[in-house]
């Protein structure tokens, strides 16, 4: 299971590859998906959830950007990559809106005309691989999902999280929203900062010591 410092190491190491297809890097659009959510005034679980949607691609090494693993006829499983290693530190409401992510695209597809047209040549490949469009049963089925609804929205700002410099808040303000959604006991992780201070993975302040 990784800790949030870990999930901090993860975007720190992998964070600057290139999202396929994309103007943005992976960090670029973990936060620009999780800022979207925010600024719609969603929970601690649903933010983390934006936050870490993708968090599978970095998690293995099946390639990214120009290499992206669709291009040589390969799902990376992205949605259920991540699991195993936040299983036990986030609830099953942050662990759905992950793993459901793929299916609800295939939903959007199969439920909104003109979705799957505007989807980016990477997204059309991989939409492939995942299983194609939902059928009509296939879609009422998904829908009522526990988490379905919370992961078609999630995948609507996902689609949104793709603005080349767009501003969003940092990594470190929504792993402190994470922090506040952690399932795990205190131990073995940061504690969160004290009301006021910068978070301990900031760092010091600016000209501090
Ligand atoms: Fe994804
Ligand atoms: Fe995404």
């Amino acid at each position: 299971m990784l800790s949030l410092h870990d999930i901090e190491t993860v975007f720190a190491r992998r964070g600057h590859e290139q999202y396929a297809g994309e103007p943005v890097t992976q960090l670029e659009h973990a936060l620009q998906t999780a800022a979207l959510a925010e600024a719609a005034g969603a929970d601690d679980e649903r933010v983390t959830a934006c936050l870490l949607h993708d968090l599978g691609h970095l998690l293995q090494d099946l390639g990214s950007g120009e290499d992206s693993p669709t291009l040589r006829g390969v799902d990376d499983v992205h949605q259920y990559a991540a699991l195993p290693f936040l299983r036990g530190l986030f609830s099953e409401r942050v662990l759905g809106g992950i793993q459901l992510h793929v299916d609800a695209k295939r939903y959007l597809c199969a439920t909104v005309p003109g979705y799957e047209a505007a989807l980016s040549d990477d997204s059309q490949r991989s939409l492939k691989l995942q299983g194609g469009v939902f059928d009509a049963d296939q879609a009422a089925a998904f829908i009522k999902r526990p988490g379905a609804a919370d992961a078609v929205k999630l995948r609507q700002w996902d689609d949104l999280a793709k603005v080349e410099g767009g501003a969003t808040p940092s990594l470190s303000h929504f792993l402190v929203r994470a922090q506040r959604c952690c399932i795990l006991p205190p131990t073995g992780l940061r504690p969160g900062p004290p009301k006021g201070e910068r978070p301990p993975w900031d760092g010091p302040a600016p000209g501090g010591a």
